[in-house]
């Protein structure tokens, strides 16, 4: 029997102070032995919305706390674990060096391995944590700081098919919860008041719906919130119209963009079989899972979507990207540094910014 590798994962990239330990199986998923998260929303809800220098000292604060807690809930002593994984990028570095910088001191003191991990890389491989899925899939990632479609044809190996070419799709859902004044967090929020109003209510734009391949863009959808929220004055049902109006603008957005991205994906990848993988904590959305999962019933692909705790930010996602790289020897030195900018495709077109053709 082959040695089951365990990894401590650690994540700082923004507002979520997480530690996890996890244990491969024989299923080919994970165990999951700890998963702890500490979110910081009280400390950012008065700003309405994440403010670097707090998070970074809410991190300080946290982390040690956090990683023995981790470690003393399954009762694994470092001695017992094969190699740590920390969050190197993308994300706010004075955040990012929190996590980095302990997790690479605790390897160089224990002589483990140590692995720098990509953010999105770590929520690209989450379905992995609790579903043998097989590469290549095609992934919808969306996030806070990205909303992306692309090939996972193996692990560090991806594929850019398209991107958003102004705002995430999680920072539409939260400044649309401030335009809205639902509180932050935002994207729980909106879903939220979405159940209470009609979807039809408010007309709201699908930018570039015909164009750009599958690429995406939510500022001028954003614009139209701003102007229509205006005529609210405080009227409950009106607010929840418009909601609703967003979050069913957003999903004949992506129903219409994931379609494109699937015949795009069959063209490269000749297989029967495709995989359809929703992750990022926007992915979280029930009325996304379902709208995806009609059209994947309409046009014959198969949606899978990790557990909710691994949509939001978590070390579990980061310590299971740290034992896929292991055990191909994609290990990191000692000097690496945080990232704040880091792409997993590094060859895909930069899409941001005037000038931008489509
Ligand atoms: O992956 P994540 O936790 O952090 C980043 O890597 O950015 O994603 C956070 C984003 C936030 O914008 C948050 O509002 C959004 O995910 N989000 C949601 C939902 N839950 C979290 N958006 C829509 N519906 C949700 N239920
Ligand atoms: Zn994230």
């Amino acid at each position: 029997m082959t040695k089951k590798i365990t990894f401590l994962g650690i994540e700082t990239s923004c507002d979520e102070t997480a530690a996890s330990v996890i244990r491969e199986n024989d299923k080919g998923t994970a165990d999951v032995l700890s998963n702890i998260v500490s979110s910081q929303i009280s400390e950012h809800k008065k700003f309405g919305g994440v403010v670097p220098e707090l998070a970074a000292r809410a991190h300080i604060e946290n982390i040690e706390y956090i990683i023995k807690a981790a470690l003393g809930e399954c009762k694994v002593s470092l001695n017992e674990i094969d190699g740590i994984a920390a969050t190197a990028g993308p994300g706010l570095i004075v955040c990012l060096t929190v996590g980095l910088n302990i997790g690479k001191s605790i390897a160089a003191f224990t002589n483990k391995p140590f692995v720098a991990v990509n953010h999105l890389e770590g929520h690209a491989l989450s379905p992995g944590i609790e579903n043998n899925i097989q590469f290549p899939y095609l992934l919808l990632l969306i996030s806070g700081g990205h909303s992306q479609f692309l090939i996972v044809k193996d692990v560090n190996e991806y594929e850019q098919l398209g991107t958003t070419i102004d705002d995430a799709l999680g920072e539409a859902f939260d400044k649309t919860a401030k335009m809205l004044d639902l509180g932050y967090p935002g994207g729980p929020s909106v879903e939220k008041a979405s159940k209470l109003g009609d979807k039809n209510f408010f007309t709201l734009p699908e930018p570039i719906i015909n164009k750009a391949g599958c690429n995406l863009s939510f500022a001028g959808l954003k614009t139209a919130v701003l102007r229509e929220s205006k005529k609210i004055n405080g009227n409950d049902k009106l607010k929840f119209n418009l909601a609703a109006s967003f979050q069913n603008t957003i999903n004949k957005i992506l129903y219409k963009k994931t379609k494109i991205a699937v015949e795009m994906f069959k063209k490269k990848i000749n297989t029967p079989n495709i995989n359809l993988v929703v992750a990022g904590g926007v992915a979280a959305n029930i009325s996304i899972r379902e709208n995806l999962k009609k059209l994947s019933r309409e046009i014959g692909f198969k949606t899978v979507y990790p557990d909710l705790k691994f949509c939001g930010d978590n070390a579990a996602m980061i310590a299971w990207a740290g034992i896929k790289r292991f055990k191909k020897n994609l290990l990191n030195k000692i000097d690496v540094e945080a990232k704040s900018r880091w792409a997993l495709d590094e060859n895909a077109p930069y899409m941001k910014g005037p000038g931008l053709k489509l």
